[in-house]
């Protein structure tokens, strides 16, 4: 056995052992409460701290719980060891909360921070469509002969477009199979021309109008055709008009519109609407007249009918033709638009495709 110079059960050594044990296991939870305070990263984090080493089951709470069983002279110095301990882990507390305070303050600031040295961003502006471009142009022209733009309606009444235009009961054109019927009485205008008597009947002459506008026939879509399209009317009511002047007026837009070295003729045709009526027609800017793919062999292409208003139309209108008269003409837009560009089908126009459509 070996020899031990004191009795390990003596009451005052244990105490002594308790006590050394207590102060140990007060510096040991101040070392790893600063430890772990420095290294938190959040409030949350620092609130759990708290919580676990100031807390009422916390770790400082446990040692004073067992300080209980110390004698009455020893227990004020583990107190006031704990309650030192307490201070300085609190102190952490609130320096790391200021702490967080600060950077969280820092980190947004520096994240809501405007540099007034970077470049903007761009809006994605739109582009106007080819058709309201070409369309820009010959209002443009129109306006600086004097004309006006009028507007009418897209759903019309089948008496303004058949009826007062001259067109028979009989005609094709009134046919199902061209135009769409809302009822027996209301259409969806498949001309720009029912504009020419909204005009004439509002309208004292002299008259000089231009009417754009959608239209609308009960086509297949294919490659030059559309069940939408667009027109532009025009339309001239004045003392003493005549072919000249539709002559002078259309050739001279032709030019304005394509170029000065454009030529343009007139063939006979028929309109119920005009008498005499023609067509107007360009010559071919690929083959000059001598006829090629684009124009089909003919040397030349189609632009417009026109023609001088026929007298019933303007008896219709309550304009006497007798004093007055007048021309008139219509044409494709999409047609117009189509040659300008080089534009062979039809269909990429209300594809509404952008690839096409940040060519213009
Ligand atoms: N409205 C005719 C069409 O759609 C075009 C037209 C021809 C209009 C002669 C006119 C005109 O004003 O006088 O085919």
């Amino acid at each position: 056995m070996a020899f031990r110079p004191y009795d390990t059960r003596d009451e005052r050594l244990l105490i002594f052992f308790e006590v050394i044990l207590l102060k140990d296991m007060l510096n040991q939870i101040e070392q790893q409460a600063i430890e772990a305070l420095e290294s938190a990263k959040s409030e949350q984090e620092i609130d759990g701290l708290r919580v676990k080493y100031l807390g009422k089951k916390g770790e400082l709470t446990g040692i004073l719980k067992q300080m209980g069983g110390l004698p009455a002279e020893e227990r004020p110095l583990i107190g006031q060891l704990a309650n030192i301990v307490r201070e300085k882990i609190g102190a952490k507390i609130s320096e790391r909360f200021a702490e967080m305070k600060s950077e969280s303050v820092k980190a947004r600031l520096s994240l809501e921070a405007i540099d007034v040295t970077m470049p903007g961003k761009r809006e994605a502006m739109g582009k106007r469509h080819p058709i309201s471009l070409v369309l820009d142009d010959i209002t443009e022209i129109f306006l600086g002969m004097g004309f006006k733009v009028a507007e009418g309606p897209e759903v019309e009444l089948g008496y303004y477009n058949f009826d007062v235009l001259n067109i028979p009961k009989d005609h094709p054109a009134r046919d199902t199979q061209d135009t769409f019927y809302i009822n027996d009485e209301v259409i969806l205008r498949p001309q720009t021309s029912p504009v020419q008597v909204r005009v004439m009947n509002r309208q004292k002459p002299p008259i000089r109008i231009i009417a754009p506008g959608r239209v609308y026939r009960s086509d297949a879509v294919d490659a030059t055709h559309s069940p939408l399209f667009h027109q532009v009317e025009g339309l001239v009511i004045d003392k003493a008009i005549t072919m000249a002047d539709l002559k002078g007026t259309l050739e001279l837009f032709a030019k304005m519109l394509y170029g000065n070295d454009m030529v343009v003729r007139f063939r006979p045709h028929y309109f119920p609407f005009t008498e005499p009526s023609a067509e107007m027609d360009a010559m071919c800017f690929v083959c000059q007249g001598e006829g090629c793919r684009l124009c089909k062999g003919e040397g030349w292409i189609e632009i417009l009918g026109c023609g001088m208003v026929h007298p019933k139309v303007l008896k219709n209108c309550g304009i006497d033709p007798c004093e007055y008269a007048g021309f008139a003409f219509g044409m494709g837009l999409e047609r117009v638009v189509m040659r300008r560009y080089a534009i062979d089908d039809l269909r990429l126009f209300f594809d509404n495709d952008e690839r096409f459509l940040n060519q213009f």
